[in-house]
């Protein structure tokens, strides 16, 4: 049975990650602050288990220990947007984590390399293909890395795995999804990835809903062949309108 570990599974996109690998049978641990405990909604399931703790903080000890066994581990972290949230600490908070967690990966040695599924943006480029957003993205995404430390943290956790893990990694596989615009609908609906934003994501963005999100990672978490074409990558996806 495919166990998942998922960070920021209290935020909103992320709890609707959890309930599609529920739906699915699949064994999850959430990883979430104790103020934003899923008990009350998701405790009821059987394969739902919940760590009280702050993903960016957690000893390297107890992370390689939730770690045991996992088969995917799914980031939705993403900071809070309000002023503490955007500009305090941790500012790092998505690239510390997955620093972490890749570290306590690599001590474990597991038999099966660990797939992570990231929460990125369009906002960022896939330098490993390479991508050239339009001229006005680039200036207001130049101005937003000084601007927004939440947008930096967005890029460095993704280059983190582009760069540190790399495309052959001897424990660990990536694959960091890209929406764009998020929005809430009330069920899944047709969507599309593709390998790279195809509309400026600054002037011309376009809605992806965070349900089509959630349904794409859970589906990348339990779909070997969908792993395996969108491994190394950043998928961007598109609501298909
Ligand atoms: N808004 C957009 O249009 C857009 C577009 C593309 C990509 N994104 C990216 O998508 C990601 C997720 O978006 P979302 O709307 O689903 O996020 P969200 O609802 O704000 O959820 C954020 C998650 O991160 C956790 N978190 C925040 N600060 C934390 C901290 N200091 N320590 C530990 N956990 C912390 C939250 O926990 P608590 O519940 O405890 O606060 C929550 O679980 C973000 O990285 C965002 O940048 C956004």
């Amino acid at each position: 049975m495919i166990k998942v570990l998922v960070v920021g599974a209290s935020g909103a996109t992320g709890r609707l990650v959890v309930s599609e690998l529920l739906e699915r049978n699949i064994v999850v641990v959430s990883v979430v602050r104790a103020a934003s405990s899923l008990i009350d909604t998701m405790g009821n399931h059987p394969n739902y288990q919940e760590v009280l703790a702050n993903a960016s903080e957690m000893p390297d000890q107890e992370i390689s220990s939730h770690l045991k066994g996992c088969d995917v581990v799914v980031s939705c972290l993403g900071h809070n947007l309000t002023l503490k949230g955007m500009f305090g600490k941790p500012r790092h908070l998505v690239t510390d984590t997955i620093r972490k967690i890749t570290t306590a990966i690599l001590h474990l040695e597991p038999d099966k390399k660990i797939k992570i599924i990231l929460m990125n943006t369009t906002g960022n480029s896939n330098r490993d293909i390479p991508e050239k957003p339009p001229l006005s993205q680039r200036f207001v995404i130049s101005i937003l890395r000084f601007l927004l430390p939440p947008h930096v943290d967005n890029e460095q956790a993704a280059d983190y795995l582009r760069t540190r893990v790399g495309q052959d990694h001897a424990y660990i596989e990536w694959v960091a999804v890209r929406p764009d615009s998020l929005i809430n609908e009330s069920q899944v609906s047709k969507y599309i990835a593709v390998p790279s934003p195809t509309r400026n994501a600054i002037f011309d963005s376009a809605p992806t809903s965070r349900e089509n999100v959630a349904n794409f990672m859970a589906n990348l978490a339990t779909d070997s062949d969908l792993w395996s074409f969108w491994r190394g990558q950043m998928p961007v996806i598109y609501n298909d309108a």
